[in-house]
């Protein structure tokens, strides 16, 4: 191996990440030919592994800028939409639902045959203003119900896969079962998110249906892990019609990654007879230092080091990035840097060129065990 110690970026990094961010970029230098780059598309990458790789899309944008709408359709598989089937925005008011932007989304997934994802029918984050006294009386947990029921048919035959619930489990708040503090939880407990599953089932008894959550990848997560997989087991147990396990992945570049945890972590999920996907992956460089290159080169690294580990899972079927470039990322708003610097956290920059994470995911893929 060639020594890098005295190299400029080896005194700012630790050296196993400088050496895997080295092995990325040397791997992005051997390429086989696809698109007029040169680049083989990392959604082809996925497929020959047996793999899915897919990007959440925001309505705006991709029907308004033709280069962003590119970029989606050169490498993605599969889409999510950011936020035009959440709760709020479809049904801002009491009347009856408004699907348009997501079914703008959906109809861009079939005309150019990618896969859909739903995101996401239960969610204590999203219901509208109208909903709040219902939600907190009698009629919450029917409410919410009826809700992820009528999401769930409108598309019916059209979405692959569902993310039913998401991030139910706290365990900071104290409650029951660690879930969070939510009034329908709080009254239904797991019996409440079991019948989420039966819904959806009857909703669109083809789609596969999965459970999403966040912070489950690092060391300091250990709490969060052990809920999460003692929740899922009593899912399982009762029944519920549960497919899947969605692993948000908004990672944190300098976060305390620990691969032996995180592969058992995986393997444990993996045992409850669950697929695995990574369904919203970015990497926040908030930690960082300002210069650009060291940012890209930290977060390509982590981004490697962390799809490693999770491709050579057998039950993980594939990945989908929060967003395809930087121009567009919750990040900036949702999580910004303290010196205001707009944060590098997806594979493509602000005008859509390849940064080292695109090679990351790349190599990951390329290295990754068949399915
Ligand atoms: C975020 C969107 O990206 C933002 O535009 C919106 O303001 C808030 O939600 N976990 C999830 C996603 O499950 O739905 C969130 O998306 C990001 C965190």
């Amino acid at each position: 191996m060639r020594d890098y110690s005295g190299h400029w970026l080896a005194k700012h990094i630790d050296r196993r990440t400088f050496l895997l961010a080295a092995g990325a970029a040397i791997a992005s230098a051997r390429v086989s030919s696809a698109d007029e780059s040169g680049e083989t598309s990392l959604r082809q990458r996925a497929e020959k592994k047996g793999l899915v790789f897919g990007t959440q899309v925001n309505a705006g944008p991709l029907f308004s800028l033709k280069p962003y709408q590119d970029a989606v359709l050169r490498d993605a598989a599969m889409i999510v939409p950011e936020n035009e089937m959440k709760w709020r925005p479809t049904q801002p008011t009491a009347r009856q639902a408004n699907y348009f932007n997501a079914e703008r989304i959906a109809k861009f997934a079939e005309d150019n045959t990618l896969l859909l994802r739903g995101h996401t029918a239960v969610w204590h984050q999203n219901p509208p203003a109208w909903t709040k006294d219902i939600i907190s009386g009698d009629d919450g947990e029917k409410l919410v119900l009826k809700h992820a029921r009528e999401l769930i048919e409108h598309f019916r035959g059209r979405v692959m896969e569902w993310d039913v619930v998401n991030e139910a489990i706290a365990p900071e708040d104290g409650m029951p079962d660690n879930l969070r503090n939510w009034a329908p939880y709080n009254k239904g407990g797991i019996d409440f998110i079991a019948d989420c599953f039966y819904a959806a089932r009857q909703a669109d008894p083809k789609a596969k249906l999965y459970y999403n959550d966040y912070s489950v990848y690092y060391q300091s997560q250990g709490l969060r892990r052990d809920a999460i997989l003692v929740f899922l087991e009593k899912l399982k147990s009762k029944g519920a019609p549960i497919d899947g396990f969605g692993i948000q992945s908004h990672l944190i570049a300098n976060a305390e990654f620990d691969e032996a945890i995180y592969r058992r972590f995986l393997s444990e999920v993996a045992d409850l007879g669950l697929k695995i996907r990574a369904t919203e992956l970015d990497v926040s460089d908030v930690r960082l230092e300002p210069d650009i290159q060291i940012r890209d080169t930290i977060v390509a690294a982590h981004t490697k080091q962390y799809l490693d580990v999770l491709f050579d899972e057998p039950a993980v079927v594939g990945l989908v990035t929060w967003g395809m470039t930087d121009r567009f990322s919750w990040l900036h708003e949702g999580w910004p840097r303290r010196d205001r610097l707009r944060q590098r956290c997806l594979p493509l920059d602000d005008n859509f060129a390849r940064k080292p994470m695109w090679y990351a995911i790349a190599d990951a893929l390329d290295h990754a065990p068949s399915r």
